[in-house]
């Protein structure tokens, strides 16, 4: 065969090669739904980044299985192979090309990064607070509501001011395709405008202890309408005199972020979930049995790391529940004039799970 014909052959099986890696790679590594704007141009580098992959794997595995295959030593012939002295085009042209394209991906990739975290005109700031293990928001512009769900109006660019109370946390909504550390001590921000409306996971994608698979929060998109319609839910003023204690332990229950490491429903999370709880037996780490009864659970808030029951760590519950407790039992007295008590309340709410009968309390 001649040399230009072997060129034509190398340079079709590397087309075709390409092709073929390029469509694995995207099958393997696909990508969930793109939801925010940012995603554009992030998917169209991570396509381009795919072709190139697949393009140098074929190049080099092409060329390398041809020449053992095409020019394998013919039965009987035992002379030395030519020798071949460098080629300086060859060396200067390897040298130049990939240093062009790394250089050009690198400012490509600089252009759409500033692009992305650059100022949008009216931004919606939502502040971010995370901790072992929780994901909290803060609205500072909707009369600080307080939640444990993302809620974000479609369409709408957001700012985030992350804070972690205690080690590094990482936030991550892969269908926004934008990731962020949170760093104690610091206030880092992201930005991206969510573009579809629908319901998504924050994880986070940072070590940061047992509960770090669990950290986990809810994100719902929503249109105006919806996320006018949940501030003006969520900024309601609770009218304590009208709720029983079991409503009110339920109240406390999501005021104070007790879901998020106690199910109500036998989840397993970071904490012993509450369903079936009152007047259970439990097995302590010191082997000891408890009944779990007003007197245990009073304790177990206002000393979390005493009477550990077996199965779960210490040091994760926050000690100061009795303090915050105080503080808005004080405050709901002087704004309602209604005395509540919510260790007593979520005790009557404990003991009356499982939650399917209190389901209605949920609306
Ligand atoms: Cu927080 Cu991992």
């Amino acid at each position: 065969m001649k040399k230009s014909k072997h060129f034509i052959a190398v340079i079709v099986l590397i087309g075709i090669a390409t092709g073929v890696l390029y469509i694995i790679f995207s099958l393997m590594f696909r990508l969930p739904v793109a939801a925010s704007a940012e995603a554009g141009p992030i998917d169209i580098l991570f396509n381009v980044h795919y072709w190139i992959i697949s393009f140098l794997f074929a190049l080099i595995m092409v060329i390398m299985l041809y020449s053992a295959a095409v020019f394998r030593r013919q039965p009987g012939d035992d002379t030395d192979g030519p020798h071949v002295h460098g080629h300086t085009g060859l060396e200067v042209g390897w040298t130049i090309l990939p240093t062009l394209a790394v250089v050009g991906m690198g400012i490509w990739a600089a252009v759409i990064l500033n692009d992305v975290t650059s100022p949008k005109p009216n931004e919606a700031l939502i502040r971010v607070e995370a901790g072992q293990w929780f994901w909290r928001f803060h609205y500072p512009e909707q009369e600080d509501v307080t939640s444990a769900e993302l809620v974000l109006p479609v369409n709408r660019p957001v700012l985030l001011e992350m804070e972690a109370n205690d080690v590094l946390h990482s936030f991550w909504v892969p269908e926004f395709r934008v990731k962020q550390d949170l760093v104690p001590g610091q206030v880092t921000t992201l930005r991206f405008t969510p573009t579809l409306v629908g319901e998504y996971k924050v994880r986070c994608a940072e070590i940061c202890g047992t509960g770090h698979a669990q950290m986990l929060a809810n994100v719902l998109v929503v249109s105006d309408a919806d996320f006018v319609a949940w501030v003006e839910e969520a900024t309601q003023q609770v009218e304590f005199a009208e709720l029983e204690p079991v409503e009110r332990g339920q109240v406390w229950y999501a005021e104070f972020a007790c879901n998020s490491c106690h199910s109500v429903d036998g989840t397993p999370t970071v904490g012993p979930t509450w369903q079936d709880l009152y007047g259970s037996e439990e097995l302590l780490a010191d082997g000891a049995t408890v009944v779990v009864d007003d007197e245990y659970i009073t304790h177990s808030i206002l000393e979390p790391n005493d009477q550990i029951v077996s199965g779960f760590n210490p040091n994760i519950m926050p000690q100061n529940f009795g303090e915050l407790f105080a503080q808005r039992e004080e405050e709901v007295l002087a704004s309602q004039g209604v005395e509540v008590d919510i260790i007593e309340e979520l005790i009557a709410f404990i003991q009356a799970l499982p939650a399917d009968e209190l389901e209605d309390l949920n609306e």
